[in-house]
């Protein structure tokens, strides 16, 4: 079971002002034409206006509240012919299919705990690419700002939704509750530094094209924030 699960509901409420991922994701997969694949697709916040871009989705997830939830959508957005849901841990993601573009929005891969979990991601997707192919996916550091901030406070994030983070400096996990009128949950984010993620592309075998410090593409320069493409090389 998924920690996701209990917060299916909540999630879109939770993450509404989570907008500014929206465009840069669906301009990387009208340049790679599709079909694209998405781990962590969840309720298809960024998944739906890909497909209603006309790109084919193949979307994984391993909540099944989450992907429940996401079916709805698509067929109220009118996009479940481009749209297809797998349940799957994306470590070993259930898909065959050879794909131009990997994408993991809105810092799914700080579910991974370890190096080996990374790493076993990392080279799952590599196989999933076509020679020339892209993974694009985005992950946060914080800053000590942000950690003073907030640590083990409740925080209203949206109106009857509140949020408490717990960080854990010394092994960097994050505990990131929720909770609201539909339910609760508490899940954990392993945060590495840029330069860890980069060396971790390059043993699973990725040349990194950019990292940039937003999605509107400007440089990194010591932010919280970091958006990847790295590509599988042709050789
Ligand atoms: C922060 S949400 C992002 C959802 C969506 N991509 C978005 O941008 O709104 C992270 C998603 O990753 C999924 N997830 C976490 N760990 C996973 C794993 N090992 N395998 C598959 N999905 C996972 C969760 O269920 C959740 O739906």
């Amino acid at each position: 079971m998924s920690a996701y699960d209990a917060i299916a509901g909540l999630y879109d409420p939770w993450s509404r002002s989570v907008t500014e991922d929206v465009l840069f994701y669906v301009a990387e997969a009208r340049k790679s034409g599709g079909p694209v694949v998405e781990l962590g697709v969840g309720t298809g916040r960024i998944a739906i206006p890909v497909a209603a871009a006309g790109i084919r989705v193949i979307g994984v997830d391993d909540s099944e509240g989450m992907l429940e939830i996401c079916r709805a959508r698509a067929e109220r957005a009118g996009v479940s012919d481009l749209l297809e849901l797998r349940a799957g841990d994306f470590r070993r993601p259930p898909v065959l299919e050879r794909v131009p573009l990997v994408t993991c929005p809105f810092r799914a891969f700080l579910h991974l705990e370890s190096d080996g979990e990374r790493l076993d991601a990392l080279r799952a997707v590599h196989r999933l690419l076509v020679p020339d192919g892209r993974l694009v996916f985005d992950v946060f550091a914080p800053s000590k700002e942000d950690i003073e901030e907030t640590n083990g406070r409740w925080l209203e994030r949206e109106p009857g939704i509140w949020e408490r983070a717990d960080w854990d400096l010394e092994r960097r996990v994050l505990t990131l509750a929720v909770r609201g009128e539909s339910g609760e949950s508490a899940m954990r984010l392993s945060w590495r530094a840029p330069k860890e993620w980069r060396a971790l592309l390059e043993r699973a075998g990725f040349e990194v094209v950019a990292m940039y410090g937003w999605f509107d593409l400007r440089p990194y320069e010591g932010g919280e924030d970091t958006v990847w493409i790295a590509r599988r090389p042709a050789v």
